[in-house]
């Protein structure tokens, strides 16, 4: 009788709302916001479908817990990320942030991540200084002084006397540009000049002619994921290679996402980066399958990478914390988080929250009659250079 009594006061008490069902707790959100339109599209659909791919080969359920992926396009604008951010925290209360594809973007969430106190998980963009804008900020993607140290002193091993450098005039092309001046020079490398060209509509005719016109060895360039075939083409055209000028570049440029189709142009360049396609090793072999598979042959970049590990840290956070999504909680779960990529061998360093990992020197060549970055020599557990340094004070 009395268990019949409670029985009917809890049913009326759910009925009344006064007890959530338990299975409104049971699902974990995820508001992934990317570039899905606009200049930068192209990572919107590589890292959208890396966080995909994951979810498709390990489930949606977690740790008891149900993962609810809520994609946005914030269209490459800062001002559209952040109302975002402030909706998804807000309106449909997710446990994590994700995505973001260009370092702006990443800046203009950090606040609403810090206040909310949710995990803002950085898959692509890549200034440096971006993990110290928040404490909830963990990035699965890279940074540019960490990818631009090896080409540097590659270059000065590698008769390259005199360089150039060209970047796109915002964070991740200025952290480059430094890295490069530093530590080419230091290798006893002159640098001839540097240039910056808008991330906006950018043209690098100008900026090439006066290239051509100084005859270094080398120009080392930065641009961001989906500009490369754009700035491959202008190379070409204004016979820079002719003039023998050797292009170096960060693997941003020689980007797997275009790089079938830069042709000529593009082969023997040099780059180094944290990811190549044609990385050898069976898990990315098996990787680079099922990402073609599920994407109409879409070869997979970094950047898909990116949103492959970053939906790896937040499944092992939330196994770890056994389904607990308190901020604080799945943050400390991913400091010094250890795991074999399809990139190699990465770590969460706990005290930066940025990623360690190898950095690859690569040439473009022809493998089966397509263009690759054919790796050569790595860089083993590399970390951002510029913390490194901070650290050591
Ligand atoms: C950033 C964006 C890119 O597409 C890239 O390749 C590197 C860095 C950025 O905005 O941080």
């Amino acid at each position: 009788m009395r268990m019949r009594i409670l029985k009917a006061a809890a049913s009326l008490a759910l009925a009344a709302g006064l007890i959530t069902p338990a299975l409104a707790e049971e699902v974990v959100k995820i508001g992934l916001i990317l570039p899905m339109t606009g200049p930068s599209a192209s990572t919107g659909r590589q890292v959208s479908a890396g966080a995909k791919l994951y979810m498709a080969e390990h489930g949606d359920t977690v740790a008891g817990k149900k993962i609810e992926l809520i994609l946005k396009d914030d269209t490459g604008t800062a001002d559209v990320t952040k109302r975002l951010a402030q909706e998804l925290v807000v309106r449909d209360k997710v446990n994590v942030l994700a995505g973001f594809g260009l370092t702006p973007l990443a800046l203009a969430a950090a606040p609403v991540a810090t206040q909310a106190k949710v995990p803002e998980v950085v898959m692509a963009a890549a200034t440096s200084i971006i993990t110290e804008k928040s404490p909830f900020i963990v990035r699965s993607s890279f940074t540019l002084p960490q990818v631009t140290k090896g080409i540097a002193q590659w270059a000065g091993k590698n008769e390259i006397k005199r360089a150039s450098t060209l970047v796109t005039d915002y964070g991740p092309g200025i952290d480059a540009e430094k890295t490069f001046v530093e530590v080419f020079g230091a290798g006893g490398g002159e640098v001839v000049s540097t240039a910056r060209v808008p991330l906006q509509n950018p043209d690098f005719g100008p900026f090439l002619q006066k290239v051509k016109d100084e005859k270094p060895d080398a120009v080392f360039v930065f641009v961001p994921s989906g500009f490369g075939g754009v700035f491959m083409k202008q190379f070409r055209d204004r016979g820079l290679a002719d003039a023998g000028v050797k292009l170096i570049v960060t693997g941003d440029v020689t980007d797997d996402d275009l790089l079938p189709a830069m042709g000529e142009a593009a082969v023997g360049v040099t780059s180094s980066h944290h990811y190549s396609a044609a990385h050898p090793s069976e898990a990315n072999k098996a990787f680079v399958a099922a990402f073609e598979k599920a994407n109409d042959g879409m070869r997979p970049n970094f950047m898909a990478v990116g949103g492959y590990d970053g939906m790896r840290l937040i499944y092992e956070a939330l196994k770890k914390t056994d389904g607990d999504t308190n901020g604080v909680k799945l943050v400390d779960a991913m400091k010094g988080m250890s795991f074999e990529s399809v990139r190699g061998p990465v770590t969460i360093d706990p005290e930066t929250r940025d990623i360690v990992q190898n950095v690859y020197i690569r040439k473009v060549e022809a493998v089966d009659g397509k263009l690759y970055n054919v790796e050569f020599d790595v860089l083993e557990a590399v970390p951002d250079p510029v913390k490194a340094a901070a650290k050591k004070g």
